[in-house]
């Protein structure tokens, strides 16, 4: 792990709000993820199952996580589960866990090797009524393959057919999506490399400079400060700035262009999202300027409006509505297009066609039901931008605030926004 030990105190807290949630006599288990394959014997970067770590700082392919707060063994009511160290694995892939490092990590004082788990789990199993299986249920999740979870529920329901099958993952997203003080500490080190990778960006860019070299500047103080891409970076110049999902990061970067820069860093799997949008030769033109400032002040009016109780629909509607009085400001949209428009397809998104923003944590598109109000320690993206094919250039700027009783708090308030202060720092 290249992030710093973590006080396992924010698993242990994670674990006490589960059970709190949990249905008597129930058993729940979280599976890792798997080990994904590329061709012939490749294999991609194992990605940390984000359920598993939120509950016990695992990050270990082929671990389980066992929660049973009504078994009537103490020693049964946490048991982590994780591969046996052993020679060869040692020889091939290098450091494993051992039971004591596991426990240190969890803060879980019973650890098993993975190969006891059938054996405990019958007799466990014999002992509940129900149990929690964890499922991908993000909205908009399109998943192929079949993951650990997804074959251990057929195995279950194979084997203990009576038990009754509940749902773990809405109760993780329930409490995923409001952010502990700890998880908090860990989302700022992650905003602060990004902050760190940013400011280096704005040393760099130049008049003939590639989007690939800007990646590889931004790789390279990420990952000298522990972090790592949040997500595959966009580094978008001139037209490319309108493609929402650019990731070819292969052009040239011209004089007069605008160069969008939606990159971010991880810290201990928790995830920044930045984009920023900035001069590629160190001075926005005139047009460019009042487009930039506008998307500013839509994102300023929306990270104050995003208060405790509010409803991420009326959020993003507010923010609708001050960005169609923007581009009526700026003469791309005409007053007659906004009194005939359709409530659900306001008329500013023929130039604002992506989300507001997202709850942010352990997933970039973080888990969180979008219909329960927004509760203090929420954390969000607030993203809005100007796409303007047609002009050459779009515009995004993204910040990431958390909600509070006190009002949001804005974790990027100190990276770099204001045209003149982007201006004067690529000048320097
Ligand atoms: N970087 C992904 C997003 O902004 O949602
Ligand atoms: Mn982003
Ligand atoms: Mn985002």
């Amino acid at each position: 792990m290249r992030h710093l030990p973590i006080k396992n105190k924010l698993f242990t807290q994670n674990r006490k709000r589960i059970i709190d949630l949990m249905e008597p006599k129930a058993l729940a288990a979280v599976n890792a993820n798997d080990v994904l394959p590329t061709n012939a014997d490749g294999t991609l970067t194992m990605q940390p199952n984000a359920d598993l770590f939120f509950l016990s700082g695992i990050e270990q392919e082929e671990s389980i996580l066992m929660l049973f707060p009504d078994a009537a063994e103490a020693k049964n009511r946490e048991i982590l589960f994780v591969r046996q160290p052993s020679k060869h694995l040692q020889i091939w892939e290098g450091y494993k866990h051992s039971k004591e490092d596991a426990r240190k990590i969890s803060g879980i004082k019973n650890v098993q090797w993975l190969s006891e788990f059938p054996a405990i789990f019958r007799s466990l199993m014999c002992e509940a009524e129900s149990i929690y299986i964890n499922s991908n249920e993000y909205k908009r999740a399109n998943v192929e393959v079949q993951t650990r979870d997804v074959r251990f529920i057929h195995q279950c329901r194979e084997n203990f057919p009576l038990h009754t099958y509940r749902r773990l993952a809405p109760l993780l997203h329930q409490l995923r999506v409001v952010k502990t003080d700890l998880e908090l500490e860990l989302l700022k080190e992650a905003v602060d490399i990004t902050a760190k990778g940013f400011r280096r960006t704005l040393r760099f860019v130049k008049p003939g400079v590639t989007e690939y070299e800007v990646e590889a500047e931004l790789a390279r103080e990420f990952i000298k400060r522990r972090g790592k891409f949040a997500y595959t970076p966009i580094v978008a110049a001139g037209k490319n700035n309108c493609v929402l999902h650019y990731l070819q990061n292969d052009q040239v970067c011209k004089k007069g262009q605008l160069l969008l820069m939606d990159v971010a860093s991880s810290y201990a799997n928790y995830n920044a999202d930045l984009t920023r949008t900035i001069p590629v030769s160190g001075k926005f033109n005139r047009r460019q300027k009042k487009i930039y400032n506008a998307v500013l002040r839509v994102l300023r009016a929306s990270v104050e409006g995003a208060t405790v109780g509010k409803l991420h629909r009326d959020w993003t509607k507010e923010s609708q509505t001050h960005m169609n009085e923007e581009l009526l400001e700026l003469g791309l949209i005409k007053k007659s297009q906004i009194k005939k428009q359709d409530p659900d397809n306001p008329a500013c998104r023929k130039y604002f066609m992506h989300g507001l923003g997202h709850p942010l944590g352990l997933d970039v598109h973080d888990v969180g039901d979008a219909n329960v109000p927004f509760a203090p320690g929420t954390v969000l993206t607030v993203e809005p931008g100007i796409y303007i094919p047609d002009e050459g250039f779009g515009i995004r700027l993204e910040d990431d605030i958390v909600v509070t009783e006190d009002g949001p708090i804005n974790l990027m308030a100190k990276i770099p926004i204001e045209a003149d202060e982007i201006e004067s720092i690529m000048n320097r």
